[in-house]
């Protein structure tokens, strides 16, 4: 089939890798790829600290997803990050948050060891005061690592505009800004992140609460680690602020003691496209040439492979998954013909 996706972050340019490995003919279109959501994400691959309660349905496709990603990382030539996530809590109540996201976690059947403020210091000597974590065995990587990788490898397929030829299947993967009439299906929600280089990073990636913040800080390569994230909904254009960037940073220092004298790289900011439900929309419209691979909210990076396989398979006609059928927040079409 002739397929066109439109937009070039991480869940258009996974798609448009696996429509081509699967032997069609595909032009990404983007004039800018890879500058949206994706280019500030932090990577963390980790369904147990990123799904809340009320979301089992994104912990099972997280869950999905995670197991694919090894394989998706080696065809790219990715590294992952693979010593896990400490879920830590700086004082009283947020110890309380992390016996709370346990809970969840057990309703959801993952068992996790709850910690003592020792224990959590031994796995990461590096922390500062912590009232209670735990561990879990997942992953992250580094999206813009991966955006440069799925980028190379599509080489001619990408274009900053559509080619004339007429295409079999369009995939709207424009994150926030869907084109009519799909447009009101996202929303915006801001996040903003800062990256820093420490001689002192963190053996884990580190997801906690400090005096009820929440903070994340996930190591790359070379030193870096990426302090994140904000979350706010509003039509303000996505900058980051003074106020946020210095709330991220106490709470990381807060955890990290070292990190007083880490370099600041970049504060950055973008909307996450957020849907009604928060979960995203990957499979059919209503109109038979239109697939949606968008609205992925705070989980593109951790969803990009089971997205790309599961929109490959709904372009070839297979049912899509109810939990991320678009058309559960569609209007059905108006019955056209026949008498009333
Ligand atoms: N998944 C991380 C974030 O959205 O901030």
């Amino acid at each position: 089939m002739r397929v066109h996706v439109l937009g070039g972050g991480i869940v258009g340019l996974a798609c448009a890798d696996e429509l081509v490995a699967r032997g069609h003919d595909v032009v990404v279109v983007d004039r800018t790829p890879g500058s949206g959501a994706s280019a500030v994400a932090a990577g963390m691959l980790s369904p147990a600290a990123e799904t809340w309660h009320g979301e089992p349905e994104l912990h099972r496709l997280g869950v999905a997803s995670l197991r694919l990603w090894p394989e998706f990382a080696a065809r790219l030539g990715v590294p992952l990050h693979e010593r896990g996530t400490l879920l830590v809590g700086h004082d009283a109540g947020d110890g309380q948050e992390v016996e709370r996201q346990a809970e969840v976690l057990d309703l959801l059947g993952v068992g996790v060891d709850l910690l003592g403020s020792r224990q959590v210091r031994e796995l990461e000597p590096g922390l500062g005061r912590v009232a209670r974590g735990f561990r879990v065995a997942d992953s992250a990587v580094d999206p813009r690592a991966v955006v440069a990788t799925l980028l190379a490898r599509l080489g001619r397929h990408v274009a900053p505009a559509a080619p004339s030829a007429v295409a079999d299947a369009v995939v709207v993967a424009t994150g926030t800004r869907l084109p009519a009439p799909w447009t009101p299906l996202v929303r915006g929600v801001r996040g903003e992140v800062v990256r820093l280089r420490t001689d002192d990073p963190p053996g884990h990636v580190v997801r906690g609460w400090v005096a009820g913040e929440p903070v994340y800080l996930v190591p790359r390569a070379a030193g870096e680690l990426v302090v994140g994230a904000t979350l706010e909904e509003h039509d303000a254009p996505p900058v980051p602020t003074a106020g946020n960037v210095l709330r991220l940073l106490q709470a990381a220092r807060t955890l990290l003691p070292a990190l007083d004298r880490a370099e600041v790289l970049a504060c950055e900011a973008r909307d996450r496209p957020a849907t009604r439900d928060h979960l995203p929309l990957v499979g059919p419209t209503y109109d038979p040439r239109t697939w949606l691979a968008a609205g992925h909210f705070r989980h593109g990076v951790l969803l990009a492979p089971l997205t790309a396989r599961l929109l490959a398979d709904a372009v070839e006609g297979a049912a899509p998954d109810p939990a991320l059928d678009p058309r559960r927040l569609l209007d059905s079409p108006a019955p056209t013909g026949g008498t009333s």
